[in-house]
């Protein structure tokens, strides 16, 4: 079979997940509302939905969620030790005990206003998966280096070091999140030739790193000012599995509608 039909064959296995991180947005009392108006407006999700708020939300929604079928919660960062001497700090251990299922690390924020890079997203990866949790890796270009033409050599040079010395099996609990950096919390959204492009691209990276299986079976989300009006083009391509919103995770019927948009 040529490898353009196995890939379109094998995205009917990865289910769509669509992940609202909410950053630091929302008050833990209006948390619980929140949830509860999403969920009660889906009127079609044939996807995983994940819901990633501040610390401070999540034994709440946690309890809330726990016996709604594919709906999990996240975090939106960790440490990498499972305890000790780190004031301010989160471990994977913590978060597992409160039933967290995803972390996301590297998101670019991150990145830009607290120094992190790919040597220490590495450890918190390692952290996160030996505890359990299952990790929403992200990485994406700026609009320098896109305009440069460097942004497939910046994304290859990130993945190769957050991944350094996971092995397949680990890989299976990751997902991946391209994240433009030019196209989060600015309105402007890659074009689905422009996601697809990267997503297929970072497949082909892990397929070569790993094994032809273990990439078609990884979830690439797009992130990246996704709204209503723009979910479904990008989530009918091949190759893109979802999405990780911020701002429209916190409008009901945009969130709502993106959720549609993936069924
Ligand atoms: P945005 O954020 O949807 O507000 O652009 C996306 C993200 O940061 O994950």
């Amino acid at each position: 079979m040529d490898p353009q039909n196995l890939s379109i064959q094998m995205s009917k296995f990865r289910k769509k997940l669509i992940a609202g991180n909410w950053k630091m947005n929302v008050l833990p009392s209006m948390a619980e509302q929140l949830v509860n108006e999403i969920l009660d407006g889906i009127t079609n999700a044939n996807c995983d939905i994940l819901f990633i708020p501040p610390f401070t939300h999540i034994p709440t929604l946690s309890t809330l969620i726990h016996d709604k079928e594919s709906v999990f919660i996240g975090a939106q960062n960790c440490h990498y030790e499972s305890s000790g001497a780190f004031t301010g700090e989160i471990s994977p251990e913590m978060l597992k005990d409160l039933n967290v299922d995803f972390v996301v690390l590297g998101h670019s924020e991150r990145r830009q206003y607290f120094g992190e890079n790919d040597k220490l997203i590495n450890q918190k990866i390692k952290s996160a998966l030996s505890q359990n949790l299952k990790v929403i890796y992200c990485c994406g270009e700026s609009i320098s280096e896109r305009e440069a033409g460097k942004h497939k050599d910046l994304i290859e040079m990130q993945i190769s070091a957050a991944f350094s010395g996971i092995s397949e099996l680990e890989l299976s609990k990751i997902v991946i999140a391209y994240e433009p950096i030019w196209a989060i919390g600015t309105g402007k959204t890659a074009s689905p030739d422009q996601a697809q492009d990267m997503h297929n691209f970072i497949r082909v990276l892990l397929s070569n790193m790993y094994s032809e299986s273990a990439g078609e079976k990884l979830r690439i989300l797009y992130g990246g000012s996704v709204k209503g009006s723009n979910a479904q083009e990008l989530l009918n391509r091949t190759g893109i599995d979802g999405a990780l919103v911020g701002g429209a995770s916190l409008k009901v019927d945009e969130f709502c509608k993106i959720i549609g948009a993936a069924g």
